[in-house]
């Protein structure tokens, strides 16, 4: 048998879990192939390192000892679609570079571990021949096709955890705390970790709010007695007004209006309007931080070593899945760049609408 060369990177944001997908398709191509038959190269940050052709050919003991290490161990970097698809001042063709690297790396299949930015050029670099196996990571769990990312359990934990802090500080000093969680487009980890966390209004970018049913979430509690409240906002939430905006006309009126997110003006709205102290969490990339949780080691696992069945059936251009618990795959154009927001009859959504949570709409 022909020793199998595997290129392997990260991109886009990272996560936890990382680390462990990559661990958990290594070993199970050794597994399948033998290790005397498989070649690892780490592309390092992401399509950055392809295009430039930063990389190195990896030992078995370099995927030992990753499994409970946050990051990526190869490194990562944001590289918008525009940016790679399109001739810049420099005149580099970077696809052409991808293209260049990887066969000048004479490798047989390439894995990429991404969001939705990593998989639009995955399917793209697909389409141009080579052969491609996406693994669906993000915190923000808002890949379409498959129920669950990994990265998004994790997160999930350390946004919960810090809701739950909140509430001490919130019941002490009689305030209305708002927790701005991660989330520019979709507001899955909001969702859950307000339902986690015992939030009393949740805003979401899926669900424009209405300022007024913001504030009334919060009188409505303060007349039964209730002298704090928690309020978990998504980084990307806009207004009702706003949402009648393009993107980029919303991002302009905030310049004007010296605000950055949603949160700031809700906290600052509050306070004016109600009188109660109120105050901006924001834990930031704290969420992509820290030891992948027992879920996400499992689901990174599963979800790495079902790349290594691909390779062996020669499956390329596909995005792993997992649905209904099962782990599965979609072709890359069936799913590339497409995002999966909440939708309004979700089980989440109806969940927290049974417990009273006010969506602040
Ligand atoms: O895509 C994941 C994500 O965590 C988003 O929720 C957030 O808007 C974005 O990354 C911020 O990433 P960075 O600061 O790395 O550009």
């Amino acid at each position: 048998m022909a020793v199998l060369r595997i290129g392997i990177l990260t991109s886009g944001g990272d996560c936890s879990g990382l680390n462990a997908a990559m661990r958990g398709a290594v070993k199970a191509c050794y597994d399948r192939f033998g290790e005397k038959n498989t070649q690892i190269i780490g592309i390092k940050n992401g399509y950055y390192g392809l295009i430039n052709g930063t990389a190195k050919e990896m030992k078995p003991s370099d995927f030992s000892g990753i499994l409970t290490l946050g990051g990526t161990m190869l490194g990562t970097k944001r590289q918008s679609f525009k940016m790679l698809t399109s001739v810049g001042e420099d005149g580099v063709d970077k696809i052409k570079m991808m293209k260049n690297t990887y066969k000048d790396l004479k490798l047989d299949c390439l894995i990429t571990l991404g969001g939705n930015g990593t998989h639009k050029t995955a399917n793209l670099l697909s389409s141009e021949g080579l052969n491609i196996i996406g693994l669906p990571k993000t915190i923000d769990n808002d890949i379409y096709g498959t129920d669950v990312t990994f990265g998004f359990h994790t997160a999930l934990e350390t946004a919960t955890g810090v809701i739950d802090r909140l509430h001490t500080t919130a019941a002490s000093h009689s305030r209305v705390i708002l927790a701005e969680i991660m989330g520019n487009k979709t507001g899955w980890l909001t969702l859950y970790s307000g339902i986690a966390g015992g939030a009393d209004v949740i805003i979401i970018p899926e669900c424009p709010y209405d300022i007024e049913k913001v504030i009334e979430a919060v009188e409505d509690r303060a007349a039964a007695g209730k002298k704090f409240s928690i309020i978990a906002v998504a980084e990307g939430a806009y207004d009702k007004d706003e949402a009648k905006l393009k993107r980029k006309d919303r991002s302009k009126l905030r310049e004007e209006q010296g605000i950055k997110t949603a949160t700031e003006r809700i906290a600052y709205q509050i306070e004016a309007s109600t009188g109660i102290e109120s105050r901006v969490c924001v834990p930031g990339h704290m969420l992509r931080g820290g030891t992948p949780s027992a879920y996400d080691r499992y689901l990174s696992t599963a979800i790495g070593a079902r790349a290594a069945k691909l390779i062996e059936s020669a499956a390329f251009g596909y995005s792993v899945a997992v649905k209904n618990e099962i782990i599965t795959e979609n072709k890359l154009p069936d799913i590339a760049g497409i995002s999966k927001p909440v939708p309004e009859d979700s089980q989440a959504v109806k969940t927290a609408k049974q417990i009273g949570i006010s969506f602040g709409a």
